[in-house]
């Protein structure tokens, strides 16, 4: 049989992309997955290129795998750089075999089969292909609910790189769901680039029915007990959907609100649709209907225009919020984007905000955690970790590991917290 080794990068949407590409190559193909490239016979990396260092890091791993690989092994490079460099990719690296974009996962096979195929268009649509079967976790499934991006945020490549927005059918998520249950996992993990946008463009005649009803009628799978999603985008979040959120029980009490910038001249310049008093009013809405939820964000420092007095509005909005996870970045010029050509900061300015920030982020995470310390959480087991620990994630995303093996893995357990760490907690089980 032979043997592929992949290598994602990036989002959950990457890692569902690349399930979805072993799934094909396993059952059209007969590969097998390996985790040592020096013994497979088709390497694969499926790309980001949100910002540009990745892209930078995927011609000098191109060259190691090529010199290093097999004789005669196969390498294709896959993902969002895929769909925004295309061709180019075989020019700077011409031993690479085929070049397969984003939004055309499903043409893996073909690419396969043809030298230096390159498939990258952005209109093709895939959103009611039949994928087969192939999950990581035997625990959570990811399940996409749409692909593409409709919104035009200046800052971001996904838009280029995925194509626009097309919602999958309510039938077919039901069914991906319904069969990921049956086959064991008790944890659904929608995705979308903008879930709650759910529902305004479909690409066939089917029912349409927008992010609220679909999570609604997701939550009466039976033996189905959690439900999370990623991401939301702010401007979407109305009262009908903040009521469903905090009301439906198998919703888990966590969201991801990617804020970006603190400051509504910056959102404007963004394009964002919102301003800072807005999002701080979804975010007191969301605390008052679901008391202890956790909200995690996305912010982007530096951003073309940002003075003091912009940064001191995202430092306002981290304070007032207290988000329990930041992923936070430089500004990073992205091509075919409106803020390309925009001046840029100072790069030494941009490291000192970046470094102020993730210093402030980590004295709240340090509160947030001493708070959690006795108090005990319903865990979900999913992975097993070194040193005869297993770990998994509280209903508010908590992430809480104790002693055990694998027999906790994809079972509830009531755990009380005895120590703190900064991205991790210990407890012991109590019942
Ligand atoms: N729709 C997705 C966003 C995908 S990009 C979501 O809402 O999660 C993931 C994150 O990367 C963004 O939220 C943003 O914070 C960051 N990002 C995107 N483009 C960037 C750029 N040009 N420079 C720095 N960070 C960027
Ligand atoms: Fe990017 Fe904005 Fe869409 S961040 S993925 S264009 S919502």
């Amino acid at each position: 049989m032979p043997k592929l080794f992949i290598e994602t990068l990036g989002c959950a949407m990457n890692s569902r992309d690349s399930e979805h590409i072993i799934a094909q190559l396993r059952e059209r193909e007969g590969y097998t997955t390996t985790q040592e490239f020096k013994e497979a016979d088709l390497i694969l990396i499926n790309t980001c290129s949100v910002r540009e260092r990745p892209v930078h890091k995927l011609f000098s791993e191109l060259g190691v795998f090529h010199k290093k690989k097999k004789e005669g092994a196969k390498i294709g490079v896959c993902g969002c750089t895929a769909s925004h460099l295309g061709e180019e990719i075989i020019k700077r690296a011409p031993y690479v075999n085929f070049v397969l974009g984003a939004r055309n996962v499903s043409k893996i096979s073909e690419v396969l089969h043809k030298d230096r195929a390159v498939e990258t268009d952005i209109n093709y649509d895939e959103s009611e292909f039949a994928f087969n079967d192939f999950r990581t976790s035997a625990y959570k499934a990811f399940i996409n609910i749409s692909i593409g991006c409709d919104k035009a945020c200046t800052f971001c490549i996904v838009p280029k790189t995925r194509g626009d927005e097309i919602s999958i059918p309510a039938d077919l998520i039901i069914n991906e769901a319904q069969k990921a249950v049956n086959a064991g996992a008790k944890e659904i993990f929608l995705l979308g680039q903008n879930v709650n946008n759910y529902g305004r463009r479909f690409s066939g005649d089917t029912q349409k029915i927008n992010f609220t009803e679909l999570l609604h009628r997701l939550s009466k799978i039976e033996k189905l007990e959690r439900i999370r999603f990623t991401s939301p985008h702010p401007f979407h979040m109305d009262d009908a959907f903040i009521k469903e959120f905090a009301h439906n029980p198998k919703i888990c009490n966590s969201i991801h609100m990617p804020l970006q910038s603190g400051s509504t001249k910056i959102l404007k310049a963004m394009k964002r649709g919102y301003t800072k008093e807005w999002f701080i009013n979804r975010v007191e809405k969301l605390r008052a209907e679901s008391p202890g939820v956790s909200i995690s964000t996305d912010i982007i420092v530096a951003f073309p225009g940002e003075n003091d007095e912009d940064f001191a509005d995202t430092i306002d909005v981290m304070k007032r919020v207290r988000f329990d996870q930041i992923f936070s970045f430089k500004y990073s010029p992205r091509p075919e984007t409106e803020a390309e050509h925009l001046p840029q900061i100072d790069s030494e300015i941009a490291s000192q905000r970046l470094s102020y920030l993730q210093t402030l982020n980590n004295e709240i995470l340090d509160e947030i955690h001493a708070e959690c310390l006795g108090n005990s959480y319903r865990v979900y087991f999913e992975d097993l970790i070194h040193d005869g620990y297993v770990s998994g994630r509280s209903d508010n995303n908590l992430l809480i590991k104790v002693k055990g093996s694998e027999e906790l893995l994809g079972t509830f357990h009531e755990v009380k917290v005895n120590a703190i760490g900064r991205t991790i907690l210990t407890g012991e089980i109590l019942a």
